[in-house]
């Protein structure tokens, strides 16, 4: 499979025109509805969160004075409060100026992409991508080339061979661990080579880790720390609360200059009350056991999913089976469309992400994105059961 190229309009477009709708925030309405099992979203399961431990951190917010007043409802420095920060850094080990945090990891994306890519910059991204990156970069005007993936993560030796061939990419964007949406973790061997042929162009490594703390197989290293030009993006929405809408990114200097001005006109700075009830949850001593409990739950559920698709489906579908994340990526091998297939699921009150919502082109694919995070075995069992009901129409 080769890389895809997309080339800018040639006329100058408004940010908003750029953007599709994310088909996935669409499908989220389907949660909604009592008759409907949806693996579609990418939900973390926030019921597993300890709700003494929550009210225990929004009281020491508030309870949280400054020189200014009460730090939670008064503005804020625009890089985020100081002990979310040193936590960050200490945790990352980086200097605290290197940090920034922000409105959600989406919002690191969104500022790394206008603050690295000038119009038609190219950036690579791992296809099938997460798609609110590619919303984030198409916003910025970037070239946006996606690069094959497999079981080992991104092609690159593929990116290699586009380098050969006079592209020089701003930045390369990937999901080293528990891909979204294929579930995927990057070998060590690539990651290593995806650091040196960066390094070849001067491009900016992002690295997304939005489910690194969701992971039950064997670790990984980080990529932050092994390359000059690397950023960091990391989330408390996967092993806290996405309501919360706290995220950070770490990276250069200049990165980190450039992020923080952006986010000046964006939001002045992140939500102060917020910041402080992060600060205060991932450093009360509990979250160490509430992410065990985190994954030693979404493993269970992905065993169940995993076996279910098995069951019922055998030999139609090929899986690949995650060590984390919340994600079990399915393709069909009976040429089955998914997008049409959808349609029919939701028939049959089950619904997922069709695999063509992850694609630079949208065009039709015969794979699929299922989430495992919030649906007990039992109902993993009775979603695939209607899954395969639907499959033959
Ligand atoms: C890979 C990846 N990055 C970033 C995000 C954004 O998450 P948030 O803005 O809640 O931190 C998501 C959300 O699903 C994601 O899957």
């Amino acid at each position: 499979m080769g890389h895809r190229l997309l080339e800018p309009t040639s006329r100058p477009s408004a940010a908003a025109d750029r953007v599709a709708s994310s088909r996935i925030r669409e499908l989220l309405d389907l949660v909604d509805r009592p008759d409907v099992l949806s693996l579609a979203g990418g939900l973390p399961d926030v019921s597993l969160l300890d709700e003494d431990r929550v009210r225990a951190a929004f009281a020491a917010a508030l309870g949280a004075a400054g020189p200014s007043g009460s730090t939670a409802l008064q503005y804020g420095p625009t890089a985020g409060i100081e002990p979310l920060r040193s936590h960050l850094a200490d945790r990352l080990d980086v200097d605290v100026s290197a940090t920034v945090v922000t409105t959600g990891s989406q919002q690191a994306l969104d500022l790394l992409a206008r603050s690295l890519c000038a119009p038609g910059d190219v950036a690579v991204l791992e296809a099938p991508a997460y798609l609110g990156a590619v919303q984030a970069f198409r916003a910025s005007d970037a070239r946006l080339i996606g690069v094959p993936g497999d079981a080992d993560g991104m092609d690159v030796e593929a990116l290699d061979s586009l380098v050969d061939d006079g592209v020089r990419p701003a930045v390369v964007y990937v999901v080293p661990d528990h891909h979204n949406p294929t579930g995927t973790v990057m070998s060590a061997e690539r990651r290593r080579r995806l650091l040196a042929v960066a390094a070849r162009v001067g491009a900016v490594v992002v690295e997304d880790a939005a489910y690194r703390d969701l992971r039950w197989g064997p670790p990984t290293a980080p990529l932050i720390g092994r390359g000059e030009r690397v950023v960091h993006v990391g989330s408390s929405s996967k092993v806290l609360a996405p309501g919360l809408r706290i995220g950070w990114l770490a990276g250069p200097a200049d990165v980190v200059a450039g992020v923080t001005r952006l986010k000046q006109s964006v939001d002045l700075h992140t939500a102060t009350a917020n910041q402080l009830v992060v600060a205060h949850l991932l450093s009360d001593g509990a979250q160490p056991a509430h992410l065990e409990r985190l994954r030693r739950t979404y493993r269970e559920r992905s065993v169940a999913l995993v076996a279910a698709l098995r069951r019922r489906l055998g030999d139609r579908v090929e899986v690949r089976v995650p060590d984390g994340g919340m994600f079990v990526w399915l393709q069909a091998l009976d040429g089955t469309d998914t997008d049409a297939l959808l349609d029919r699921a939701v028939d049959r009150g089950v619904a997922f992400v069709p695999g063509s919502a992850f694609t630079l082109d949208d065009a039709p694919s015969t794979t699929a994105r299922l989430s495992f995070a919030t649906l007990g075995p039992p109902q993993l069992a009775q979603a695939v059961g209607r899954l395969a009901a639907a499959w033959s129409p």
